[in-house]
């Protein structure tokens, strides 16, 4: 008897940890205990891909400076930022970019709960800037902030610092550039992550308290 409500609950489990598509949402908001689990576990995952992304960015970043100076550095920040993006969200399968208050390339305008995030720390320092994970869309949104460092004011401080060669390349490929002016520990942007909540280990490993299997809608 045992072994065979074992072997019923994992039937119910397995499309579920399978992630199948055309399985209905799992409805796990009655259960505190699991979704604080789960929004560890996004925050977690998506903190490990922000530290890859913006890794490989700087990385590239500084190859590019050192070989061709700012100018140089400008198109290559412009054709890998959104690749490398697109790179690792790919192998992380989770949607990740970057975003700002004052942005360079209007393609990174922040959604939702990015937009509400920027209003409140978009314009402060980014000691004071959290890293928060809201749900949106039944998914999880981590943002985390991303400060301005020395490097970064080749590009993003005072126009008068800069040449005037890489003044004309930020004009022309960021006509709209509000990127400039900012300062050392400034907040310069965000980093966010979408990542759907059925995707998340823990969420279907989490013990579930009584009751919360009537949420779990299977046909
Ligand atoms: C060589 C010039 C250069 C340097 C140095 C530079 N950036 Fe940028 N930054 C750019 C360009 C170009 C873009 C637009 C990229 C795109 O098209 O997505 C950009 C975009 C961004 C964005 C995305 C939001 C937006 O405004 O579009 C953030 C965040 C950002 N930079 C942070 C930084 C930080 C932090 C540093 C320092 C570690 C830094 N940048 C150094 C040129 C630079």
């Amino acid at each position: 008897m045992k072994l065979i409500s074992r072997a019923l609950s994992l039937l119910t489990v397995i499309p579920l940890m399978l992630g199948c598509q055309s399985q209905p949402p799992v409805d796990l908001s009655q259960d505190t205990d699991t979704v604080k689990v789960s929004q560890e576990d996004a925050k977690k995952k998506a903190l490990e891909t922000f530290e890859l992304f913006g890794g490989r960015l700087k990385g590239e970043l500084q190859d590019a400076l050192k070989d061709g100076g700012p100018v140089n550095a400008v198109t290559v920040c412009k054709e890998r930022a959104p690749a490398l993006a697109r790179q690792v969200g790919e192998e992380a399968q989770i949607a990740v970019g970057r975003s700002s208050a004052r942005l360079r390339n209007p393609d990174n305008a922040p959604e939702g709960p990015v937009a509400d995030y920027l209003a409140k720390y978009g314009e402060g320092p980014a000691k004071e800037a959290p890293v928060a994970v809201e749900e949106w869309n039944d998914q999880w949104m981590v943002v985390a902030p991303i400060p301005t460092g020395p490097l970064c004011l080749t590009c993003h401080g005072e126009p008068e610092t800069m040449s005037a060669e890489l003044k004309q390349a930020l004009k022309t490929h960021y006509p709209e550039d509000e990127a400039v002016g900012f300062k050392a520990g400034d907040l310069r942007g965000v980093f966010w992550a979408e990542i759907p909540k059925e995707q998340l280990g823990d969420l279907k490993e989490a013990p579930l308290k009584d009751g919360a299997s009537r949420n779990i809608k299977t046909h």
